[in-house]
């Protein structure tokens, strides 16, 4: 089973196991990762369940949707390269072991 691991901006690890099947957003909120807001419900439309993915995990991910894409536009921390929304991010066995950075602030 997968597991996922966010790293908050004060460098505190929370490492999740069995998460297969799970959006981040809702791995997040359930283990009381601090950070993570998800304001919309996971519907695409807040850009507060952002999170930046670990450089050499990039490859594994699904490609951004269009909506997801202009949804990252609006995130209260920088958007980078490698920022993705937790919502729009469903965990599956190719995806084991990713790393995730918190944002500063989400709001
Ligand atoms: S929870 Fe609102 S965009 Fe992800």
């Amino acid at each position: 089973m997968s597991k996922v691991t966010f790293i908050t901006p004060e460098g505190e690890r929370f490492t999740i196991e069995n998460v297969d099947g799970q959006r981040i957003r809702e791995i997040a909120l359930e283990h009381e990762v601090p950070g993570i807001v998800g304001e919309c419900g996971g519907n695409c439309m807040c850009a507060t369940c952002h999170v930046y993915v670990a450089e050499e995990d990039l490859p594994r991910l699904p490609p951004m949707s269009a909506e997801e894409d202009a949804m990252l536009d609006n995130t209260a921390a920088e958007r980078r390269p490698n920022s993705r929304l937790g919502c729009q991010i469903r965990m599956t066995p190719e995806l084991d072991g990713l790393t995730l950075y918190v944002p500063d602030r989400q709001l």
